[in-house]
Protein backbone atom coordinates (compact mmCIF):
# COMPACT_ATOMS: atom_id res chain seq x y z
CA UNK A 1 0.00 0.00 0.00
CA UNK A 2 2.65 2.29 0.76
CA UNK A 3 4.44 2.12 -2.51
CA UNK A 4 1.83 3.37 -4.30
CA UNK A 5 3.34 6.97 -5.60
CA UNK A 6 0.08 9.45 -6.81
CA UNK A 7 1.11 11.88 -9.20
CA UNK A 8 -0.58 15.28 -10.88
CA UNK A 9 -0.37 15.39 -14.39
CA UNK A 10 -1.32 17.43 -17.16
CA UNK A 11 -0.18 15.36 -20.14
CA UNK A 12 -2.33 14.46 -22.86
CA UNK A 13 -4.11 10.99 -22.27
CA UNK A 14 -3.27 9.65 -25.93
CA UNK A 15 0.72 9.52 -24.43
CA UNK A 16 0.04 7.54 -21.40
CA UNK A 17 1.39 4.46 -21.95
CA UNK A 18 0.84 2.69 -18.60
CA UNK A 19 -1.60 -0.35 -18.11
CA UNK A 20 -4.87 1.57 -17.51
CA UNK A 21 -6.04 4.64 -18.69
CA UNK A 22 -9.55 5.09 -16.90
CA UNK A 23 -12.29 8.00 -18.39
CA UNK A 24 -15.28 8.67 -15.54
CA UNK A 25 -18.20 9.85 -17.43
CA UNK A 26 -21.46 10.86 -16.54
CA UNK A 27 -24.93 10.91 -18.42
CA UNK A 28 -26.07 13.70 -19.89
CA UNK A 29 -29.79 15.22 -19.68
CA UNK A 30 -30.37 13.44 -23.25
CA UNK A 31 -28.93 9.90 -22.39
CA UNK A 32 -26.04 10.70 -24.19
CA UNK A 33 -22.77 10.19 -21.92
CA UNK A 34 -20.36 13.36 -21.48
CA UNK A 35 -17.14 13.32 -22.83
CA UNK A 36 -14.17 15.75 -23.50
CA UNK A 37 -10.91 14.36 -25.64
CA UNK A 38 -10.71 12.10 -28.09
CA UNK A 39 -13.02 9.23 -27.34
CA UNK A 40 -16.12 10.08 -28.93
CA UNK A 41 -15.77 7.76 -31.52
CA UNK A 42 -15.69 4.65 -29.41
CA UNK A 43 -18.56 6.45 -27.23
CA UNK A 44 -20.46 6.82 -30.03
CA UNK A 45 -20.44 2.74 -30.88
CA UNK A 46 -20.57 1.93 -27.75
CA UNK A 47 -24.10 4.52 -27.26
CA UNK A 48 -25.16 3.25 -30.59
CA UNK A 49 -25.38 -0.65 -29.23
CA UNK A 50 -26.43 0.65 -25.79
CA UNK A 51 -23.26 -0.62 -24.16
CA UNK A 52 -22.54 2.09 -22.49
CA UNK A 53 -24.43 5.16 -21.62
CA UNK A 54 -22.49 6.97 -18.38
CA UNK A 55 -24.94 5.09 -16.43
CA UNK A 56 -23.80 5.04 -13.03
CA UNK A 57 -22.26 0.96 -12.32
CA UNK A 58 -21.33 0.60 -16.45
CA UNK A 59 -18.03 -0.15 -17.41
CA UNK A 60 -16.52 -0.72 -20.99
CA UNK A 61 -12.86 -2.14 -21.21
CA UNK A 62 -10.97 -1.00 -24.60
CA UNK A 63 -8.10 -2.37 -26.18
CA UNK A 64 -6.11 0.58 -28.07
CA UNK A 65 -4.33 -1.15 -31.33
CA UNK A 66 -3.62 0.53 -34.83
CA UNK A 67 -6.73 -1.43 -36.16
CA UNK A 68 -9.68 -0.13 -33.54
CA UNK A 69 -10.97 3.69 -33.25
CA UNK A 70 -8.61 4.70 -30.52
CA UNK A 71 -5.58 4.93 -33.13
CA UNK A 72 -3.04 7.26 -30.93
CA UNK A 73 -3.50 6.31 -27.91
CA UNK A 74 -0.71 4.69 -26.27
CA UNK A 75 -2.13 3.03 -22.81
CA UNK A 76 -2.52 -1.08 -22.97
CA UNK A 77 -6.04 -0.19 -22.09
CA UNK A 78 -8.91 2.29 -21.77
CA UNK A 79 -11.87 1.95 -19.18
CA UNK A 80 -14.84 3.83 -19.22
CA UNK A 81 -16.85 4.02 -16.04
CA UNK A 82 -19.99 5.09 -15.60
CA UNK A 83 -21.02 7.78 -12.90
CA UNK A 84 -24.72 8.55 -13.53
CA UNK A 85 -26.76 11.53 -13.97
CA UNK A 86 -25.30 13.94 -11.89
CA UNK A 87 -27.77 16.71 -13.04
CA UNK A 88 -30.57 15.76 -10.37
CA UNK A 89 -29.81 17.51 -7.40
CA UNK A 90 -27.51 15.27 -5.09
CA UNK A 91 -25.76 17.04 -2.13
CA UNK A 92 -22.18 17.33 -2.17
CA UNK A 93 -21.76 14.72 0.56
CA UNK A 94 -23.64 12.46 -1.91
CA UNK A 95 -21.22 13.10 -4.71
CA UNK A 96 -18.51 13.04 -2.56
CA UNK A 97 -19.47 9.33 -1.67
CA UNK A 98 -20.01 8.97 -5.31
CA UNK A 99 -16.49 9.64 -6.12
CA UNK A 100 -15.01 7.66 -3.28
CA UNK A 101 -17.01 4.63 -4.70
CA UNK A 102 -15.87 5.23 -8.03
CA UNK A 103 -12.34 5.42 -6.97
CA UNK A 104 -12.88 2.03 -5.48
CA UNK A 105 -14.01 0.73 -8.90
CA UNK A 106 -11.10 2.39 -10.50
CA UNK A 107 -8.98 0.09 -7.93
CA UNK A 108 -11.09 -3.10 -8.97
CA UNK A 109 -10.97 -2.48 -12.39
CA UNK A 110 -7.19 -2.34 -12.25
CA UNK A 111 -6.97 -5.41 -10.38
CA UNK A 112 -8.98 -7.45 -12.07
CA UNK A 113 -6.72 -6.71 -15.22
CA UNK A 114 -4.16 -6.62 -13.01
CA UNK A 115 -2.93 -2.79 -13.76
CA UNK A 116 0.15 -1.83 -11.87
CA UNK A 117 0.55 1.75 -13.71
CA UNK A 118 -3.24 4.02 -14.47
CA UNK A 119 -3.87 7.23 -15.05
CA UNK A 120 -7.60 8.65 -14.34
CA UNK A 121 -9.02 11.42 -15.99
CA UNK A 122 -10.55 13.79 -13.60
CA UNK A 123 -14.58 14.35 -14.41
CA UNK A 124 -15.62 18.29 -14.03
CA UNK A 125 -18.46 18.33 -11.63
CA UNK A 126 -20.86 21.09 -10.79
CA UNK A 127 -21.95 19.97 -6.97
CA UNK A 128 -17.95 19.61 -5.62
CA UNK A 129 -14.84 21.12 -6.95
CA UNK A 130 -11.70 20.07 -8.43
CA UNK A 131 -10.20 19.90 -5.12
CA UNK A 132 -12.72 17.61 -3.52
CA UNK A 133 -13.22 15.46 -6.85
CA UNK A 134 -9.53 14.73 -6.58
CA UNK A 135 -9.22 14.21 -3.10
CA UNK A 136 -12.31 11.51 -2.74
CA UNK A 137 -11.43 9.53 -5.93
CA UNK A 138 -7.59 9.01 -5.22
CA UNK A 139 -9.08 8.07 -1.57
CA UNK A 140 -11.20 5.73 -3.38
CA UNK A 141 -8.42 4.18 -5.47
CA UNK A 142 -6.53 4.46 -1.73
CA UNK A 143 -8.70 2.23 -0.03
CA UNK A 144 -10.00 0.31 -2.61
CA UNK A 145 -6.39 -0.96 -3.95
CA UNK A 146 -6.22 -2.57 -0.24
CA UNK A 147 -5.37 -6.49 -0.05
CA UNK A 148 -4.11 -8.32 2.98
CA UNK A 149 -2.23 -11.38 1.56
CA UNK A 150 0.71 -11.90 4.44
CA UNK A 151 0.15 -15.42 5.34
CA UNK A 152 -1.44 -16.28 2.36
CA UNK A 153 1.42 -18.69 0.26
CA UNK A 154 0.84 -17.55 -3.54
CA UNK A 155 -0.10 -20.53 -6.21
CA UNK A 156 2.39 -20.59 -8.24
CA UNK A 157 0.60 -20.57 -11.31
CA UNK A 158 -1.52 -17.66 -10.38
CA UNK A 159 0.29 -14.16 -11.15
CA UNK A 160 -0.55 -12.44 -7.73
CA UNK A 161 -1.44 -9.10 -8.30
CA UNK A 162 0.66 -6.71 -5.90
CA UNK A 163 -1.60 -3.42 -5.99
CA UNK A 164 -1.31 -0.67 -7.96
CA UNK A 165 1.87 1.02 -8.30
CA UNK A 166 1.51 4.45 -9.98
CA UNK A 167 -1.47 6.81 -10.18
CA UNK A 168 -1.52 9.77 -12.16
CA UNK A 169 -4.81 12.19 -11.64
CA UNK A 170 -4.89 14.46 -14.97
CA UNK A 171 -7.07 17.51 -14.69
CA UNK A 172 -7.53 20.24 -17.49
CA UNK A 173 -8.61 22.77 -14.58
CA UNK A 174 -5.95 23.85 -12.15
CA UNK A 175 -3.04 21.50 -11.23
CA UNK A 176 -2.31 22.72 -7.99
CA UNK A 177 -6.04 22.51 -6.29
CA UNK A 178 -5.69 19.00 -8.14
CA UNK A 179 -2.77 18.00 -6.08
CA UNK A 180 -4.06 19.72 -2.85
CA UNK A 181 -6.89 17.38 -3.32
CA UNK A 182 -5.17 14.29 -4.09
CA UNK A 183 -2.55 14.59 -1.28
CA UNK A 184 -5.60 14.86 1.07
CA UNK A 185 -7.00 11.20 -0.25
CA UNK A 186 -3.94 9.84 -0.52
CA UNK A 187 -2.70 10.58 3.14
CA UNK A 188 -6.36 9.89 4.45
CA UNK A 189 -6.73 6.28 2.25
CA UNK A 190 -3.19 5.31 3.12
CA UNK A 191 -3.66 5.92 6.98
CA UNK A 192 -6.81 4.09 7.13
CA UNK A 193 -5.09 0.91 5.19
CA UNK A 194 -2.39 1.13 7.82
CA UNK A 195 -5.04 0.45 10.54
CA UNK A 196 -6.84 -2.45 8.47
CA UNK A 197 -2.94 -3.92 8.41
CA UNK A 198 -2.74 -3.69 12.02
CA UNK A 199 -6.42 -5.32 12.55
CA UNK A 200 -5.81 -7.84 10.44
CA UNK A 201 -2.61 -9.43 11.44
CA UNK A 202 -3.82 -12.48 13.86
CA UNK A 203 -3.93 -12.09 17.73
CA UNK A 204 -0.49 -13.89 17.85
CA UNK A 205 1.64 -11.78 15.74
CA UNK A 206 -0.60 -8.51 17.24
CA UNK A 207 -0.01 -8.48 20.56
CA UNK A 208 0.07 -5.15 23.39
CA UNK A 209 3.96 -4.73 21.93
CA UNK A 210 2.98 -4.09 18.73
CA UNK A 211 1.18 -1.48 19.18
CA UNK A 212 4.82 -0.13 20.96
CA UNK A 213 6.34 -0.94 18.31
CA UNK A 214 4.66 0.72 15.50
CA UNK A 215 4.06 3.69 17.55
CA UNK A 216 8.03 4.32 18.11
CA UNK A 217 7.84 3.99 14.31
CA UNK A 218 5.57 6.50 13.72
CA UNK A 219 6.77 8.96 16.33
CA UNK A 220 10.07 8.71 15.41
CA UNK A 221 9.60 9.27 11.60
CA UNK A 222 7.38 11.78 12.33
CA UNK A 223 9.58 13.59 15.13
CA UNK A 224 6.42 13.15 17.76
CA UNK A 225 7.10 11.68 21.10
CA UNK A 226 6.39 8.43 21.97
CA UNK A 227 5.81 6.82 25.80
CA UNK A 228 4.97 3.74 26.74
CA UNK A 229 4.00 2.80 30.12
CA UNK A 230 5.25 -0.79 31.23
CA UNK A 231 3.59 -2.68 33.33
CA UNK A 232 5.33 -1.70 36.33
CA UNK A 233 4.78 2.00 35.93
CA UNK A 234 1.07 1.16 35.37
CA UNK A 235 1.56 -0.54 39.02
CA UNK A 236 2.73 2.48 40.31
CA UNK A 237 0.49 4.71 38.53
CA UNK A 238 -2.48 2.51 39.82
CA UNK A 239 -4.12 1.75 36.75
CA UNK A 240 -6.05 -0.93 38.29
CA UNK A 241 -8.41 -1.80 35.28
CA UNK A 242 -5.87 -2.51 32.46
CA UNK A 243 -3.92 -4.75 35.40
CA UNK A 244 -7.21 -6.17 36.34
CA UNK A 245 -7.77 -7.28 32.37
CA UNK A 246 -4.39 -8.25 31.81
CA UNK A 247 -4.32 -10.79 35.03
CA UNK A 248 -4.87 -13.76 32.94
CA UNK A 249 -2.38 -13.15 30.39
CA UNK A 250 0.83 -13.90 29.86
CA UNK A 251 1.54 -11.17 27.07
CA UNK A 252 2.37 -7.49 29.62
CA UNK A 253 0.05 -5.25 29.10
CA UNK A 254 1.64 -1.57 27.28
CA UNK A 255 -0.28 2.14 27.16
CA UNK A 256 1.30 3.20 24.25
CA UNK A 257 0.95 7.67 24.16
CA UNK A 258 2.01 9.39 21.17
CA UNK A 259 2.41 13.10 21.35
CA UNK A 260 2.13 15.36 18.57
CA UNK A 261 2.62 19.00 19.36
CA UNK A 262 1.27 21.63 16.92
CA UNK A 263 1.24 24.69 17.82
CA UNK A 264 1.65 25.83 21.74
CA UNK A 265 -1.40 27.95 22.01
CA UNK A 266 -3.74 26.14 20.14
CA UNK A 267 -5.99 23.45 21.97
CA UNK A 268 -5.38 19.96 22.56
CA UNK A 269 -7.38 16.76 21.36
CA UNK A 270 -6.83 14.01 23.70
CA UNK A 271 -7.73 10.35 21.29
CA UNK A 272 -8.20 7.08 23.28
CA UNK A 273 -8.76 3.87 21.36
CA UNK A 274 -9.27 0.57 22.85
CA UNK A 275 -6.11 -2.26 21.81
CA UNK A 276 -7.87 -5.38 23.42
CA UNK A 277 -5.45 -7.66 21.10
CA UNK A 278 -7.49 -10.59 21.51
CA UNK A 279 -11.34 -10.63 23.31
CA UNK A 280 -11.73 -13.90 24.91
CA UNK A 281 -14.73 -12.59 27.49
CA UNK A 282 -11.89 -13.71 30.38
CA UNK A 283 -13.82 -15.85 33.12
CA UNK A 284 -17.19 -14.96 31.47
CA UNK A 285 -16.04 -16.21 28.40
CA UNK A 286 -17.72 -15.68 25.24
CA UNK A 287 -19.27 -18.35 22.78
CA UNK A 288 -16.81 -20.21 20.63
CA UNK A 289 -19.05 -19.09 17.01
CA UNK A 290 -17.26 -16.57 15.86
CA UNK A 291 -14.98 -15.54 18.43
CA UNK A 292 -11.79 -15.29 15.88
CA UNK A 293 -13.21 -12.06 15.06
CA UNK A 294 -12.28 -10.50 19.13
CA UNK A 295 -8.80 -10.05 16.95
CA UNK A 296 -10.24 -6.63 15.40
CA UNK A 297 -11.47 -5.71 19.35
CA UNK A 298 -8.11 -3.60 18.96
CA UNK A 299 -9.80 -1.39 16.35
CA UNK A 300 -10.30 1.61 17.93
CA UNK A 301 -6.38 1.39 18.97
CA UNK A 302 -5.10 0.94 15.74
CA UNK A 303 -7.51 3.79 14.58
CA UNK A 304 -5.89 6.59 16.32
CA UNK A 305 -2.52 5.27 16.02
CA UNK A 306 -2.95 5.40 12.34
CA UNK A 307 -4.19 8.59 12.67
CA UNK A 308 -1.16 9.92 13.98
CA UNK A 309 0.92 9.12 10.83
CA UNK A 310 -1.90 11.33 9.03
CA UNK A 311 -1.50 13.63 12.08
CA UNK A 312 2.54 13.23 11.19
CA UNK A 313 2.38 14.29 7.50
CA UNK A 314 -0.23 16.92 7.77
CA UNK A 315 1.23 18.26 10.81
CA UNK A 316 -1.96 20.76 11.85
CA UNK A 317 -2.04 23.60 14.01
CA UNK A 318 -3.36 21.71 17.08
CA UNK A 319 -1.84 19.36 19.59
CA UNK A 320 -2.55 15.88 19.40
CA UNK A 321 -2.36 12.88 21.91
CA UNK A 322 -3.30 9.51 20.78
CA UNK A 323 -3.35 6.55 23.47
CA UNK A 324 -3.90 2.84 23.71
CA UNK A 325 -4.38 1.09 26.19
CA UNK A 326 -3.30 -2.75 25.01
CA UNK A 327 -4.02 -6.20 26.44
CA UNK A 328 -5.49 -8.92 25.33
CA UNK A 329 -8.48 -10.66 27.50
CA UNK A 330 -7.62 -14.23 28.70
CA UNK A 331 -8.69 -16.52 31.46
CA UNK A 332 -6.39 -19.11 33.95
CA UNK A 333 -5.84 -18.94 37.37
CA UNK A 334 -5.03 -15.88 37.73
CA UNK A 335 -7.90 -14.05 35.62
CA UNK A 336 -10.00 -11.37 37.12
CA UNK A 337 -13.41 -12.81 38.14
CA UNK A 338 -16.80 -12.03 38.30
CA UNK A 339 -17.29 -10.30 41.95
CA UNK A 340 -13.52 -8.87 42.33
CA UNK A 341 -12.72 -5.17 43.19
CA UNK A 342 -10.73 -2.94 41.44
CA UNK A 343 -9.24 0.45 41.84
CA UNK A 344 -9.02 2.92 38.57
CA UNK A 345 -6.68 5.48 37.96
CA UNK A 346 -7.65 8.48 40.18
CA UNK A 347 -9.40 5.96 42.96
CA UNK A 348 -12.89 4.99 41.68
CA UNK A 349 -13.58 1.59 42.64
CA UNK A 350 -15.25 -0.65 40.56
CA UNK A 351 -17.24 -4.41 41.21
CA UNK A 352 -16.39 -6.75 37.95
CA UNK A 353 -19.70 -8.04 37.09
CA UNK A 354 -18.68 -9.40 33.51
CA UNK A 355 -15.42 -10.26 32.99
CA UNK A 356 -16.06 -9.32 29.28
CA UNK A 357 -17.03 -5.57 29.86
CA UNK A 358 -13.32 -5.38 29.68
CA UNK A 359 -12.85 -2.37 27.13
CA UNK A 360 -14.60 0.05 29.55
CA UNK A 361 -12.01 -0.92 32.19
CA UNK A 362 -9.07 -0.26 29.86
CA UNK A 363 -10.62 3.47 28.43
CA UNK A 364 -11.60 4.67 32.47
CA UNK A 365 -7.71 4.29 33.32
CA UNK A 366 -6.64 5.90 30.41
CA UNK A 367 -9.30 8.76 30.24
CA UNK A 368 -8.97 9.46 34.06
CA UNK A 369 -4.90 9.53 33.48
CA UNK A 370 -5.24 10.96 30.11
CA UNK A 371 -6.95 14.13 31.11
CA UNK A 372 -5.45 14.83 34.35
CA UNK A 373 -1.67 14.57 32.43
CA UNK A 374 -2.28 16.57 29.35
CA UNK A 375 -5.56 18.98 30.71
CA UNK A 376 -6.79 18.30 27.07
CA UNK A 377 -9.52 20.98 25.68
CA UNK A 378 -11.13 17.72 24.11
CA UNK A 379 -11.29 14.12 24.34
CA UNK A 380 -12.56 11.11 21.79
CA UNK A 381 -12.13 7.34 22.58
CA UNK A 382 -13.17 5.10 19.96
CA UNK A 383 -13.69 1.41 20.77
CA UNK A 384 -15.56 -1.61 19.58
CA UNK A 385 -17.02 -1.66 23.04
CA UNK A 386 -20.29 -3.00 22.72
CA UNK A 387 -22.18 -6.08 21.06
CA UNK A 388 -25.29 -4.02 21.88
CA UNK A 389 -24.37 -1.03 19.14
CA UNK A 390 -24.63 -3.72 16.44
CA UNK A 391 -27.98 -4.61 17.52
CA UNK A 392 -29.23 -0.90 17.74
CA UNK A 393 -27.55 0.42 14.50
CA UNK A 394 -26.13 -2.43 12.65
CA UNK A 395 -23.00 -2.23 10.57
CA UNK A 396 -24.25 1.18 8.83
CA UNK A 397 -23.95 3.75 11.43
CA UNK A 398 -20.98 4.24 14.44
CA UNK A 399 -22.68 5.27 18.00
CA UNK A 400 -22.12 8.12 19.00
CA UNK A 401 -22.30 9.15 22.69
CA UNK A 402 -20.97 12.94 24.06
CA UNK A 403 -21.59 15.10 27.20
CA UNK A 404 -21.28 18.10 24.37
CA UNK A 405 -23.53 19.13 21.26
CA UNK A 406 -20.92 21.23 19.96
CA UNK A 407 -18.82 18.16 19.37
CA UNK A 408 -21.52 16.02 18.42
CA UNK A 409 -22.38 18.43 15.72
CA UNK A 410 -19.00 18.48 14.49
CA UNK A 411 -18.53 14.84 14.63
CA UNK A 412 -21.88 13.83 13.04
CA UNK A 413 -20.89 16.47 9.65
CA UNK A 414 -17.16 14.70 9.07
CA UNK A 415 -19.25 11.58 9.62
CA UNK A 416 -20.98 12.47 6.86
CA UNK A 417 -18.12 14.07 4.74
CA UNK A 418 -16.14 10.87 5.20
CA UNK A 419 -18.86 8.22 4.51
CA UNK A 420 -18.65 6.77 7.75
CA UNK A 421 -22.22 8.40 9.52
CA UNK A 422 -22.51 8.33 12.70
CA UNK A 423 -25.66 8.35 15.07
CA UNK A 424 -26.39 9.71 18.79
CA UNK A 425 -27.72 8.23 21.87
CA UNK A 426 -28.37 9.46 25.28
CA UNK A 427 -26.94 9.88 28.21
CA UNK A 428 -28.47 10.34 31.71
CA UNK A 429 -28.72 9.37 35.33
CA UNK A 430 -31.52 7.37 34.64
CA UNK A 431 -28.56 4.94 32.88
CA UNK A 432 -25.60 6.04 35.33
CA UNK A 433 -27.95 4.14 37.79
CA UNK A 434 -28.44 0.80 35.89
CA UNK A 435 -24.07 0.90 36.78
CA UNK A 436 -24.70 1.43 40.77
CA UNK A 437 -22.90 -1.17 42.58
CA UNK A 438 -23.50 -2.04 46.36
CA UNK A 439 -19.68 -3.09 47.08
CA UNK A 440 -18.31 -0.51 44.94
CA UNK A 441 -18.54 2.95 43.47
CA UNK A 442 -19.63 1.73 40.30
CA UNK A 443 -19.75 -1.98 38.40
CA UNK A 444 -18.24 -2.91 35.08
CA UNK A 445 -21.94 -4.03 33.59
CA UNK A 446 -25.99 -2.95 33.50
CA UNK A 447 -27.34 -5.06 32.37
CA UNK A 448 -28.66 -6.03 28.69
CA UNK A 449 -31.12 -2.82 28.57
CA UNK A 450 -29.45 -0.25 26.56
CA UNK A 451 -26.04 -2.00 26.63
CA UNK A 452 -24.07 0.92 24.53
CA UNK A 453 -25.62 3.76 26.86
CA UNK A 454 -24.49 1.88 30.03
CA UNK A 455 -20.87 1.45 28.74
CA UNK A 456 -20.80 4.75 28.02
CA UNK A 457 -22.21 5.71 30.78
CA UNK A 458 -19.27 4.05 32.76
CA UNK A 459 -16.69 6.12 31.20
CA UNK A 460 -18.80 9.75 31.91
CA UNK A 461 -17.41 8.80 35.34
CA UNK A 462 -14.13 9.21 34.18
CA UNK A 463 -14.06 12.56 32.02
CA UNK A 464 -15.26 15.08 34.78
CA UNK A 465 -16.11 18.09 33.06
CA UNK A 466 -13.73 17.98 29.65
CA UNK A 467 -15.79 17.94 26.59
CA UNK A 468 -15.60 14.17 25.65
CA UNK A 469 -17.28 11.69 23.11
CA UNK A 470 -17.45 8.13 22.49
CA UNK A 471 -17.38 6.04 19.28
CA UNK A 472 -18.44 2.98 19.64
CA UNK A 473 -17.39 1.65 16.31
CA UNK A 474 -18.40 -2.52 17.25
CA UNK A 475 -20.56 -2.29 14.07
CA UNK A 476 -18.39 -0.77 11.83
CA UNK A 477 -15.19 -1.58 12.52
CA UNK A 478 -15.34 -5.02 10.25
CA UNK A 479 -18.37 -5.87 8.69
CA UNK A 480 -19.40 -2.36 8.04
CA UNK A 481 -21.75 -1.78 4.63
CA UNK A 482 -19.83 -3.20 1.81
CA UNK A 483 -18.84 -0.84 -0.99
CA UNK A 484 -16.05 -0.84 -3.26
CA UNK A 485 -13.67 0.80 -1.34
CA UNK A 486 -14.74 -0.82 1.54
CA UNK A 487 -13.64 -4.98 2.02
CA UNK A 488 -15.14 -7.56 3.66
CA UNK A 489 -12.96 -7.49 6.57
CA UNK A 490 -11.50 -4.58 8.94
CA UNK A 491 -12.72 -1.05 7.65
CA UNK A 492 -10.32 0.97 9.13
CA UNK A 493 -13.20 3.02 10.29
CA UNK A 494 -12.86 6.33 12.18
CA UNK A 495 -9.06 7.20 10.76
CA UNK A 496 -10.86 9.38 8.19
CA UNK A 497 -13.56 10.79 10.37
CA UNK A 498 -11.26 11.82 13.22
CA UNK A 499 -8.90 12.83 9.93
CA UNK A 500 -11.71 15.44 9.13
CA UNK A 501 -12.33 16.91 12.46
CA UNK A 502 -8.79 17.84 12.80
CA UNK A 503 -8.47 19.14 9.49
CA UNK A 504 -11.42 21.26 10.38
CA UNK A 505 -10.54 21.60 13.83
CA UNK A 506 -12.14 25.27 15.97
CA UNK A 507 -11.79 26.01 19.29
CA UNK A 508 -14.31 24.42 21.29
CA UNK A 509 -15.23 25.36 24.75
CA UNK A 510 -17.41 23.42 27.26
N1 LIG B 1 -15.48 -6.42 22.38
C1 LIG B 1 -16.75 -6.68 22.92
C2 LIG B 1 -17.87 -6.02 22.13
C3 LIG B 1 -18.12 -6.56 20.76
C4 LIG B 1 -18.91 -7.67 20.58
C5 LIG B 1 -17.60 -5.92 19.65
C6 LIG B 1 -19.14 -8.16 19.30
C7 LIG B 1 -17.85 -6.39 18.38
C8 LIG B 1 -18.62 -7.52 18.21
C9 LIG B 1 -16.83 -6.16 24.35
O1 LIG B 1 -15.67 -6.27 25.08
C10 LIG B 1 -17.86 -6.97 25.07
O2 LIG B 1 -17.66 -8.14 25.20
N2 LIG B 1 -18.93 -6.33 25.50
C11 LIG B 1 -19.98 -6.99 26.19
C12 LIG B 1 -20.41 -6.15 27.36
C13 LIG B 1 -21.35 -6.84 28.29
C14 LIG B 1 -20.67 -7.99 28.96
C15 LIG B 1 -21.83 -5.84 29.32
C16 LIG B 1 -21.13 -7.22 25.21
O3 LIG B 1 -21.37 -6.34 24.38
O4 LIG B 1 -21.73 -8.27 25.27
MN1 LIG C 1 -15.48 -8.17 26.00
ZN1 LIG D 1 -13.94 -6.26 23.97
Amino acid sequence: MEFTQFIISSDEPEKFDGDLLVYCLAQSKNGYPEFTGDVGNILHKTFELGDFCGKSGEKILIYPGETTDCRGFNARRIAFLGIGNLTSDISSVECREMLRKLGGRIAKTSESVKASSIQVMLPILDVVNIVQTAECISEGIALGDYRFGKYKNTDPDQQSFAGIRKVVITTEKSKQSARRGMRLGEVAGKAACLARDMANEPANEWTPNAFAVIGKDVAKKYAMKCRVLEKNDMRRLGFGGILAVNQGSTEPPKLVILEYNGKKDRQTLLLVGKGITFDSGGISLKPPLGMEDMKYDMCGGAAVLALMQAVGEERPDLNVIAMIPATDNMLGGSAVKPGDVIRHYGGITSEIVNTDAEGRMVLADSLAYGIKKYKPDCVIDIATLTGAAIIGLGHHYTGLLSNNDQIVKRLMDVGMRTGEPLWRLPLGKEYSKQIDSKVADIKNAGGKAAGTITAAAYLEKFVGKTVWAHLDIAGTAWGFTEKSYIPKGPSGIGVRTLLELIRSWKEIRQ
